[in-house]
């Protein structure tokens, strides 16, 4: 019977009001508070990803402070921007958002709460109903600052009182108000302009609605998240780091529930979607950023920052290498101390060693670069073994060229490569060459100065040196 509520509850339409007008004076920065980032995502956006998460008809953000920073660093075609131009109190700020709003139940979220789950707020909305409002409370040790929830006898709840405005008796309560709330829209429409400002702090408080939910005989409920972080906001940096961490530590649990075994889950950082395999290893600081997928039995030594990238099974990235933009295919081998740049395609059993840079290379099955290249618009075909040194000089001040090298091509040591140029197949360029014409296939190229040995050559010594 009860599922058989819930079901019919969750067909109702639901809009979400974000609030975001607030100025955040305590993160002293000229950045508007809800833009700072958790995991390198701004908090506003973090609240409308997991709004988007609900299914909601209708997202409405509410925004002041910053100005047009804040719709232009949040950007989506789904979202309803109202402006607050001056910040008269959240049930003023939430106000600005109705007109429009036709929706069964309005949900009210705060753009510096970033870390509310989808989950949580999803079980939260199925409780509301024509004639439910639900408020989401906690209880604190520590309960200053908050609105305080105050209940009857029967422990039914009766209103909000605020910190500034409460008595002795309502600021020892330790229930507090975390300001999410769901109620039908309405309700909402119908007594927001009904609110006064005839309190402590001369604002439109949204917590008075709440007594008129009771005069109007509507159900209030209240109920809490499971973690009590998901409701933690922030007003200065301090907290700001706070949270990030718990969020790290999501992301750190959440991967290695998935298969993956970290070093330490508290020295990984994810600023992205990750998805991966099972059995990978990430040694330390390990950073994630983007759009990032892992394969399975991938190991990540220390040090390494991977960014967009497509990894495949059982590749291997070693110490202090930096990945941007590429795709590195099964069982290849990467580092330590490679840099991998956009456009870099490298395929099965690859090798790029210490101090080599790739840009828009395209890699073919066991190729290796071993040492102390730059290989940038290049083609390379299959076991192509390019010496240490070698450089594809793809830049003449104007135009990129491209390098192509075939399968089988040996590139020597200290060899440059000025595109464009072509090296044919199972081709080999003798060490030190300068290379500014194709080399067909099969054929030797070098092109260096002849070597010339001198008899007798006796070097200077210290007596002949001059004497100041
Ligand atoms: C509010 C609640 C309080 C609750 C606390 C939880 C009210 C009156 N009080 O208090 O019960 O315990 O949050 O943190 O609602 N905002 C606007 N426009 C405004 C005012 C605020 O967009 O005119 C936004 C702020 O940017 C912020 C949020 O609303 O994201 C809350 O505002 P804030 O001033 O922090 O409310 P509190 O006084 O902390
Ligand atoms: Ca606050």
């Amino acid at each position: 019977m009860v599922e058989l509520m819930d079901s019919n509850k969750g067909r109702q339409s639901l809009a979400v009001v974000v609030l975001a007008a607030g100025k955040g004076t305590r993160m002293k920065s000229a950045l508007p508070k809800v833009l700072h980032p958790i995991a390198g995502k701004p908090m506003l956006a973090h609240v409308v990803d997991t709004a988007r998460n609900l299914n909601a008809k209708r997202i409405s953000v509410v925004y002041g402070h910053g100005g047009e920073a804040v719709p232009e660093a949040v950007a989506g075609d789904d979202l309803q921007w109202a402006l607050q131009a001056e910040q008269l109190g959240t049930g003023h700020a939430v106000a600005q958002a109705m007109p429009g709003i036709e929706e069964d139940i309005v949900l009210v979220l705060y753009g510096d709460v970033p870390l509310i789950q989808a989950e949580t707020l999803q079980r939260f909305v199925e409780t509301v109903d024509a004639n439910t409002l639900a408020l989401m409370t906690l209880t604190m040790d520590d309960p200053s600052g908050y609105g305080r929830i105050i209940r009857d006898a029967a422990g039914k709840v009766q209103r909000i009182v605020e910190q500034k405005d409460a008595n002795d008796a309502e600021k020892s309560v330790k229930e507090i108000n975390t300001g999410i709330l769901a109620c039908p829209g309405k309700f909402l429409a119908a007594v927001l302009p009904k609110l006064s400002s005839n309190n402590a702090q001369g604002e439109y408080y949204l917590t008075d609605v709440i007594a008129m939910a009771v005069a109007e005989g509507l159900q209030v409920r209240a109920a809490q998240p499971d973690f009590a972080w998901e409701v933690d906001g922030v007003n200065d940096r301090v907290q700001l780091s706070r949270l990030e961490r718990i969020y790290q530590r999501v992301q750190a649990e959440a991967l290695m529930r998935a298969g993956v075994t970290l070093a330490d889950p508290a020295r990984l950082d994810v600023r992205g979607n990750i998805s991966v395999g099972t059995d990978l290893y990430f040694d330390v600081n390990v950073v994630l950023e983007g759009d990032v997928t892992l394969g399975s039995n991938v190991v990540i030594g220390p040090n390494v920052v991977i960014r967009n990238s497509i990894i495949g099974d059982n590749v291997h990235i070693e110490a202090n290498s930096h990945v941007d933009g590429a795709r590195i295919d099964a069982d290849s081998q990467i580092g330590p101390y490679a840099r991998i740049r956009p456009g870099t395609e490298l395929a099965r059993k690859t090798k790029v060693g210490n101090f080599v840079e790739t840009k828009k290379a395209i890699v073919g099955e066991g190729s290796k670069i071993n040492h102390l290249s730059y290989v940038g618009d290049a083609q390379i075909g299959k076991d192509v073994n390019i010496g240490a040194g070698t450089i594809t000089c793809n830049y003449d001040g104007v135009n990129k060229s491209q390098t192509i090298m075939k399968d089988g091509a040996f590139i020597g040591s200290n060899s440059s490569l000025v595109a464009p140029v072509t090296i044919g197949n199972n081709a080999t360029v003798g060490a030190g060459s300068t290379v500014s014409k194709d080399v067909p296939d099969g054929h030797l190229a070098v092109a260096r100065g002849l070597q010339r040995n001198i008899k007798g050559w006796s070097r200077p010594s210290k007596k002949d040196a001059k004497k100041d």
